[in-house]
């Protein structure tokens, strides 16, 4: 058994998955394997769990939580539904989404931070499916890192920076999608709006719900608009999501820029790393590694232009490089006028890189 504080990793055999169902139905977190990035998981129904994990991640009380289903008829529990939901639900659960709409009473506020709405997600790894199922409880789960700091997308991640905190870790494996999911305001289904750009892209949901869907994009508006957040769309009621622009920082400084050049990777100091999206022309070794022998401060995150695998090194990538043995990191933001993983990608490095 796990002692106190001291995080045990454990594998998705049935004896495990049993095991932790029932620490979750008892009250206890557990942090879990979803495909965008490894979460905190609490009983999203009982108060005191998610205490635990407000506790686990030093996470302010005013940031709320997203509640995990892992079948629609627990939406009804929690959620009131629309035509809306209906249509995005069916396009893109289980999956990287997730969805704002009006909270009914069960749910705790502690979970909405008092907010009269509520962010739910089916998501789409099969060991956190199963246990969900087995568990028989939605459950509460913010992703599985010390508030602020970058999301883990490995159990190893959970363990680097929580193992003090918790006691019980599922390994699923490296995160597929490696971004959090795209979260979609859906409290008006006449006003759609996307609060946090993810895998799921606004095109995508405009074209499943046949109308126009708005973008959050100033972080800074929300915060300018204080604590309680600014209105978005006329879905009327307040709203502040966790979109605090120092979010997913780093320690090291990060230094952001439209294209890398090879004049800035020529002027690179040697306690300076460099990160291309895609392998820089000469490169050379496996993505995520240097790019090759004579440059040992530039890496990059994929073979050819491939936004899916850059997401998914992109965090695993800043972490590695935080440890303290770099003084500023140059950074490269996706190209092009950005949607879905682009978007995801700019949304991320931007909090990173944004001063604290
Ligand atoms: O991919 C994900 O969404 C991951 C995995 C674990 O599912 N979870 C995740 O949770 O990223 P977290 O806590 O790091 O981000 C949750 C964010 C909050 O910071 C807030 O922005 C938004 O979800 N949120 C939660 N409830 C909300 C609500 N009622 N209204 C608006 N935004 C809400
Ligand atoms: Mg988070």
């Amino acid at each position: 058994t796990a002692k106190a504080g001291r995080a045990r990793v454990y594998r998705g055999t049935a004896r495990n998955l049993a095991r932790l169902a029932g620490v979750l139905r008892e009250g206890g977190i557990v942090a879990v394997p979803t495909e965008t990035v490894y979460g905190l998981a609490g009983d999203a129904l009982n108060a005191a769990a998610c205490r635990k994990i407000f506790k686990a991640k030093g996470r302010p009380a005013n940031d709320p939580l997203i509640v995990h289903i892992w079948e629609l008829a627990q939406l009804n529990v929690l959620a009131e539904r629309n035509e809306a939901v209906d249509k995005v639900a069916g396009a893109f659960w289980p999956g990287p989404l997730t969805i704002v709409l009006p909270k009914k009473a069960v749910v705790p506020d502690l979970v909405t931070s008092g907010r009269p709405s509520v962010a739910v997600r089916m998501p789409r790894h099969r060991m956190f499916l199963e246990l969900l199922k087995r568990c028989g409880r939605p459950l509460a789960a913010p992703s599985a890192n010390p508030f602020g700091y970058i999301s883990p997308t490995t159990a190893a991640h959970v363990r680097e920076s929580l193992g003090g905190k918790i006691d019980f870790i599922l390994d699923g494996g490296d995160a597929e999608v490696g971004l959090e999911s795209t979260i979609l305001d859906l409290r008006d289904p006449k006003n759609p709006a996307v609060l946090r750009p993810g895998a799921i892209s606004v095109g995508e949901i405009a074209k499943v719900l046949g109308r126009r869907v708005g973008v959050v994009k100033k972080i800074a508006d929300l915060e300018a608009a204080g604590s309680s957040g600014a209105k978005v769309g006329s879905g009327g009621g307040e709203i502040a999501p966790g979109m605090l622009s120092k979010h997913y920082s780093p320690k090291t400084a990060i230094t952001l820029h439209r294209k890398l050049s090879t004049a800035v990777v020529k002027a690179l100091r040697a306690d300076e790393a460099a990160v291309f999206l895609f392998k820089p022309a000469g490169g050379e070794g496996k993505p995520g590694t240097r790019a090759g022998a004579k440059a040992k401060n530039v890496f990059w995150l994929s073979e050819r232009g491939d936004l899916r695998r850059a997401a998914r090194g992109l965090f695993g990538m800043l972490r590695a490089l935080d440890g303290g043995q770099w003084k500023l990191i140059h950074a490269e933001l996706a190209p092009g006028t950005p949607d879905g993983f682009a978007a995801a990608i700019n949304d991320r490095l931007t909090r990173a890189a944004a001063k604290r």
